[in-house]
């Protein structure tokens, strides 16, 4: 069982998790992600590799806790194991080299911008990241991030620090401004309505941009359906065929009416978790 070596609190429901797991930490990509499981007869959901390395054969994770089980990985503490983590899932981020890549993250979101951006840039991409979030004591990683990149531009709504409003605002600045800082490629992970927005501000420019649907999904393996999006009017199953698809062919509509699918079984499980007394540990 892969063992907890190190929990960082980023936020009070965003815990970074650096996990022993050699087998995935050798075979993943950026953009892949894995499917766990906190306990027996536990729910199964899907995480994304927000980092990896071969060497120490460790995987970092970042979760938000938003339900039942999220809450309930959130309150593992270093030393203690994760009952089943299966990965690396999905398919890695291909890009076509040399051009100036623009990663847009926001909420667990940036933190996959870790693996990706490094990689990008050590093959020679130019590379900007545009993160947002409401305040500045909402930004995670911002030490990290700004390791991994050519340039990091912060976004806050209440401009607490760096720009002051949405990342799709900055974004559209760096579209409109000197060629050099003009992205080629944008890779927008986060949030769905954000992504939506990102590919709206991208739309009539026709700058390639994917974003990294996160539906539903329960099997991570192609079988059970859950994840189901529609993308230029095919069927897709973002587990098998994604996470990562053209922002512009994305049915978005569609995408988030699904989300809101098991909203009353979601609640009832958060209220069961509630009198067993699990809350946002620190
Ligand atoms: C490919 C992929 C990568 C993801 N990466 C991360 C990550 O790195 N960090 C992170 O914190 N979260 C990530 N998520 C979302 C995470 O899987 C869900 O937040 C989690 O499953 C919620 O489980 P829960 O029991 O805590 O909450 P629930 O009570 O099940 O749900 C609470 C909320 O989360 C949404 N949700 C529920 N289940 C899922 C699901 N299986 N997938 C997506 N959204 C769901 C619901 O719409 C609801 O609003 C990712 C999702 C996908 C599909
Ligand atoms: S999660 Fe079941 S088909 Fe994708």
């Amino acid at each position: 069982m892969p063992t907890i070596v190190e929990k960082r609190v980023l936020t009070p429901i965003t815990k970074l998790f650096r996990v022993e797991a050699p087998l995935i930490a050798r075979s993943a990509r950026p953009g892949q992600f894995l499917i766990v499981r906190v306990r027996e007869g536990g729910e199964r959901i899907p995480l994304t590799i927000a980092d990896y390395d071969a060497a120490t054969g460790l995987v970092t994770i970042v979760v938000q806790e938003v339900g039942a089980t999220t809450r309930r990985l959130g309150a593992l503490e270093p030393g203690e194991t994760i009952l089943d983590m299966v990965g690396p899932l999905g398919n890695a981020i291909e890009l076509a080299p040399g051009g100036h890549v623009v990663g847009v993250g926001g909420g667990f979101g940036s933190a996959a911008l870790l693996c990706l951006m490094r990689a990008l840039r050590r093959r020679g991409d130019h590379t900007t990241i545009v993160m947002g979030a409401r305040r500045a004591d909402l930004l995670l990683l911002v030490d990290e991030l700004r390791a991994v990149c050519d340039h990091l531009e912060l976004c806050t709504d209440d401009g607490s620090v760096g720009f002051k409003g949405f990342v799709t605002q900055r974004l559209q600045q760096l579209i409109d401004g000197d060629s050099p800082r003009r992205p080629d490629h944008v890779v927008a992970i986060g949030p769905m309505p954000m992504m939506r927005a990102v590919a709206e501000t991208t739309r009539p420019t026709g700058i390639p941009t994917l974003v990294s649907m996160d539906p539903v999904m329960i099997d991570g393996t192609g079988m059970c359906g859950g994840c189901r999006i529609t993308v230029g009017g095919e069927v897709k199953f973002a587990c098998v065929d994604g996470p990562c698809f053209d922002a512009h062919r994305v049915d978005f509509d569609e995408a988030m009416r699904r989300t809101k699918m098991y909203v009353r079984e979601q609640e009832a499980a958060l209220q069961r978790l509630e009198t067993e007394g699990i809350c946002h540990a620190g």
